[in-house]
């Protein structure tokens, strides 16, 4: 039989169907992304900007689907107040952490840090590309207004930075170039804070996602896979 999708039901084995493929192929976009983008760095910027513009998409369309998507992916229906969060955790120590069938009000909050230190890392890279190369869907805003004459100009006149007249040789070569600027450099910072806080963030959530799977025997990251989950 088929299993019907009100899983307020009171059933006792079946599986219910709980992650959208939005949800699903989100995540995992995300965390190849992530990835792809983080080993991609210095070394292929063509990579690394598509890498990254598919993750900043995959979080856009994350934020709007948890106002306006299924059941479970809405963020109204799984966050918490810090209380429950810190609650939780709590239960997972003392091995009476209560089951949640969508996410548990810990992981919601991971999840609210997550989607906001990726928006951070994404936002910057496009904003450092923007004031670098004078590229990206953030040129036409940020390097338009130059503070000073080092930034790179927005303008098809100046692709890659090409009005730098000091350190020239090393800002042609696509990796170790330095940046346009002080708000270049501060910018580059910036990125890279957001990108270690997100690595940081993305750690604890894996070890938060272990823990959830051996408190409550069942394997989170298969479900994430599959969309699908113990009713009961
Ligand atoms: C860069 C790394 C990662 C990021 C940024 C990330 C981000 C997220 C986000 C935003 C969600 C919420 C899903 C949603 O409701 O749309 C989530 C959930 C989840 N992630 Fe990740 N993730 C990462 C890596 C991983 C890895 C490596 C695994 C598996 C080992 C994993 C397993 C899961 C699982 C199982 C859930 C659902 C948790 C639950 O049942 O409440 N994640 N992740
Ligand atoms: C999750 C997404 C992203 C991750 C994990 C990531 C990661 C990184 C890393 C590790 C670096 C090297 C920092 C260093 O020099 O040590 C870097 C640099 C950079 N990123 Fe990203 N990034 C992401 C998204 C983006 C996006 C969306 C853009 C632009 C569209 C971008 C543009 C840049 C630029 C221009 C640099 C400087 C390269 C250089 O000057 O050598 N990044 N990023």
């Amino acid at each position: 039989m088929n299993a019907s999708n009100d899983n307020r039901q009171p059933a006792a084995t079946r599986d219910i169907k709980v992650w959208d493929p939005v949800v699903r192929i989100g995540h995992w976009v995300i965390v190849i992304g992530v990835f792809a983008a983080y080993f991609s760095g210095d070394d292929w910027q063509g990579i690394h900007v598509w890498a990254g513009y598919a993750v900043a998409a995959a979080v856009l369309i994350r934020i709007a689907w948890g106002l306006v998507g299924t059941r479970h992916a809405r963020f109204a229906s799984f966050v918490r107040g810090p209380g429950a969060a810190a609650g939780y955790v709590r239960g997972l120590v003392t091995g009476r952490a209560e089951r949640h069938v969508g996410h548990n009000p810990a992981g919601a909050v991971m999840i609210l840090l997550l989607l906001a230190s990726l928006a951070g890392t994404t936002g910057t890279g496009m904003a450092l590309y923007a004031v670098e190369e004078g590229r990206g869907p953030l040129a036409g805003i940020i390097a338009m207004a130059p503070e000073d004459g080092t930034q790179a100009n927005a303008s098809s006149e100046a692709p890659r930075g090409a009005d730098r007249d000091d350190d020239d040789d090393e800002y042609e070569g696509r990796g170790e170039h330095e940046v346009g600027g002080e708000g270049g450099e501060w910018l580059e910072g910036l990125h890279k804070f957001f990108v270690y806080l997100t690595l940081t963030l993305a750690g604890l959530h894996v070890i938060g996602v272990i823990a959830s799977s051996l408190a409550h025997g069942e394997n989170l990251v298969r479900s994430m896979v599959t969309g699908r989950k113990r009713a009961e």
